[in-house]
């Protein structure tokens, strides 16, 4: 047998999945106890001790985001807001963090509301001009926070341009990699500290599951990762076995899924860019969009996320939306089944997104109906 290294299609498929010693099951079967047995001496010799500490599906999930991430540790959480919010509070009062602008509203929204008034400090700044983080890092920055592409307007930042400039200062870097997936673009080979996850997207990519996981590079005295972990464990926000079961079911097909949301993502974003009913579009495989070239060279996609601004504003947008047979109008994104939102809508009175903007959750459906479905749903624009 070939001992070479295995391409990433050949991992996810794989990952995670040891055959059950007892029966020779290839699928992990589901542990649903919540305590294991102890020895009479009592030592714990199977390593598991209470289902909040550990389990054998969330393991066998750990250890197939580890590897699929390149990273030596990772941990899951019930969601991706449990795991920012695991990695915030792994901070000190004090400490400063960086975050991008253009990024998903819960991070915001949870230092203003709950980790600032906590003692934590923040600043906004476009890392997708990496100069400007120069400007916001101060003594006391710990974190800079990367999303890449970000949520909604698909910014693409440089990681190996931001990485190597918050280390210099002495910050650690976390990017949200969950609009690219470790199919498309590995933060921690670009120098990222950490590396988050909604897995409740692309990774399960069933829209059956709310998770989120943080992977980690960690080297030795590395407090952060000791102190995400000491979050998972003490504070509790653990995914169920059968969350772990399923997510670990949904990364077995990610390559797969990647191809087909990135081909139809392609297809709708050139078809949206000629189209005289629209205003701007942001997906970086355009090589107009801005991002086009750190993307081209720091993702082997371009994902499966694309934005749109409708000539007219947020009526003729919810319009276009109303009209819409394939894409459903609901949150979310990352399944097999197309989505499309109203994005300021969601985000609530003080979005900073344009009103005009819908995104779109491109899935695996044929892409020639998806075309359709948007031409005919913007035909009427302006009529
Ligand atoms: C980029 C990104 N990060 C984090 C989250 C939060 O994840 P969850 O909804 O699983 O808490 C989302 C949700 O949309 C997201 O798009």
């Amino acid at each position: 047998m070939s001992d070479a290294p295995r391409r990433f299609a050949t991992r996810a498929a794989h990952a995670g999945l040891t055959p059950e010693p007892t029966t020779g099951a290839v699928i992990p079967p589901l542990h649903l106890s919540t305590t294991f047995e102890r020895d009479p001496d009592g030592d714990y010799p199977r390593g598991y001790v209470y289902g909040r500490t550990d389990n054998p599906n969330r393991r066998a999930l750990e250890a197939a985001l580890t590897e699929l991430e390149g990273g030596s540790e990772a941990i899951a959480f019930t969601s991706g807001m449990a795991a920012t919010a695991a990695v915030l509070r792994a901070l000190d009062p004090g400490d400063h963090v960086v975050i991008p602008t253009d990024a998903y509203h819960g991070l915001r929204g949870l230092l203003r509301e709950r980790l600032g008034p906590a003692g934590l400090t923040w600043d906004a700044v476009d890392l997708a001009v990496t100069g400007s983080l120069d400007a916001a890092l101060r003594p006391t920055t710990r974190l800079v926070w990367v999303e890449t592409p970000s949520n909604p307007l698909l910014r693409v930042t440089d990681l190996a341009a931001v990485c190597a400039r918050a280390h210099a200062h002495g910050a650690r870097v976390i990017c949200d990699s969950t609009w690219a997936t470790p199919a498309l673009q590995r933060p921690l080979a670009l120098g990222a500290d950490l590396v988050l996850h909604s897995t409740t997207k692309f990774l399960n990519g069933h829209g059956d599951v709310l998770g989120g996981a943080v992977v980690a590079q960690a080297e030795p005295g590395q407090t952060i990762v000791d102190r995400v972990r000491a979050e998972q464990r003490l504070a509790g926000a653990v995914p169920s076995p059968f969350d772990c079961w399923l997510t670990l079911r949904g990364l077995r097909t990610l390559a797969l899924r990647m191809r087909a949301h990135c081909e139809g993502a392609a297809r709708v974003a050139a078809f949206l860019a000629a189209h005289p009913a629209i205003e701007a579009v942001h997906y970086p495989g355009l090589p107009s969009d801005p991002g086009h070239a750190v993307a081209a060279r720091q993702m082997s996609g371009f994902g499966g996320m694309v934005s749109a601004r409708v000539r007219g504003g947020a009526a003729e947008a919810m319009a276009v939306a109303a009209r819409l047979r394939v894409f459903r109008r609901a949150t979310s994104l990352g399944g097999v089944e197309s989505l499309v939102e109203h994005r300021a809508s969601m985000e609530g009175h003080d979005t900073a997104t344009p009103l005009n903007l819908l995104r779109f959750s491109v899935g695996i459906e044929d892409p020639d109906d998806l075309v359709d479905d948007l031409g005919a749903a913007l035909a009427r624009v302006g009529g």
